[in-house]
């Protein structure tokens, strides 16, 4: 008999990686732990979900993740502290997200208990990949896809939950140049700019890879319909302070619902800075741009926090964000991740125990 974690099997790996990882070196996921949680949806349950060793999945060519691309999956972080207690930032928001996204590709929602009890277990097992130093994190990657096969295009009858993990250093590299869209889109009424799935990225890789052509290091993606509104900055939400206001897009169909967007509307809030959720224009900030009212563009996601934005491209223009002392990027980014990792106190209940 395998033993159990919160009602969880585990089957434990016979050999550790762990020793020949660079802790003080990590890249950004890309090394992966010892286990993954392992779910399958067939027989029309999810059965139930074990740790097992890190290790290649074996899909019939015919899998309709292949062909029809029904596939979410969430990001998030887990943290320890100094004496080492692990802690995840609000993991019950990525559990709802991740069923709102799968709901919407026709992928049957998952068991609260299978998701959370599962990824205690697998942090427990996986516990000594949870980086220490400051700036790192266990990045978190749950995913949900269809196993079940046939070349007929309607759902599958079969699926596979997932979650891996990747120990995972600092992913702040030096503020970027963002190119507004005119062109092409992310998203559109009724679609599925909402939801984390996955073909929302591919059909991003393309255009972004463009700007980058251009000497952008991202997109600014607009409204499909009129690319008047701003809406995401790559895969971040994003936020423009012009003057002291702090101004960022209402979510919509299609705006994802980020956790680090409305910690940041809320913390923001009361720390007296004025916050607007509303439709924001290119116009209005390129207006800002030229006047000297803006004062700070970044993008706020769970991998970097924030990410400070250098300028923007539009129209065959480039516009300079000038430099600051004391943003709201980095005074935000500091108390977001002190919360995270234990450092301050948490009035909001954002910070969750893994015990
Ligand atoms: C398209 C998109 N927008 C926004 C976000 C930010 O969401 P969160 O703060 O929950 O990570 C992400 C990343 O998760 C994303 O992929």
């Amino acid at each position: 008999m395998n033993a159990l974690i919160n009602d969880i099997e585990i089957i434990k790996a016979k050999t550790t990686k762990i020793n020949d990882v660079d802790f003080d070196n990590l890249t950004f996921g890309k090394i992966l732990t010892d286990h993954m949680l392992e779910c399958d949806f067939k027989d029309g349950k999810w059965q139930a979900p074990k740790v097992v060793p890190y290790q290649p999945i074996t899909l019939d060519p015919s899998a309709k993740i292949f062909h029809y691309g029904q596939s979410v999956f969430e990001g998030m972080k887990a943290y320890k502290d100094a004496n080492d207690t692990v802690w995840l930032f609000r993991p019950l928001d990525n559990f709802k997200r991740l069923n709102i996204s799968s709901k919407r590709l026709a992928i049957p929602e998952l068991p609260e208990d299978y998701f959370m009890n599962g990824l205690k277990a697998l942090l427990k097992v996986d516990s000594d990949w949870i980086p220490r130093n400051e700036g790192s994190s266990l990045y978190i990657r749950p995913f949900v896809f269809a196993s079940g096969k046939g070349f007929h295009a309607s759902p599958a009858d079969e699926y596979k939950f997932i979650i891996a993990c990747a120990p995972s250093g600092s992913y702040f590299s030096g503020k970027v140049k963002v190119l507004i869209e005119e062109k092409y889109s992310r998203s559109a009424n009724g679609g599925v700019g909402f939801a984390k799935a996955g073909g929302n990225y591919a059909g991003q890789f393309y255009p972004t890879q463009l700007a980058i052509e251009k000497g952008y290091q991202q997109v600014i993606w607009t409204d499909d319909n009129t690319h008047e509104y701003i809406e995401e900055a790559g895969a971040m939400n994003i936020f423009i302070r012009i003057n002291d206001t702090l101004i960022t897009g209402p979510t919509s169909d299609r705006i994802l619902d980020g956790i680090t967007r409305k910690s940041i509307i809320e913390l923001a809030q009361s720390k007296g800075i004025p916050v607007e959720v509303r439709k924001i224009t290119v116009s209005e900030v390129v207006e800002a741009a030229k006047n000297g009212s803006l004062k700070e563009m970044f993008g706020a996601g769970t991998a970097a926090v924030v990410s400070p934005i250098s300028g923007f491209g539009y129209k065959n223009e480039d516009y300079d964000i000038p430099e600051m002392e004391d943003t709201y990027a980095s005074f935000l980014k500091k108390h977001i991740t002190d919360i995270q990792t234990n450092k301050s106190e948490d009035p909001f209940g954002w910070r969750y125990k893994v015990e």
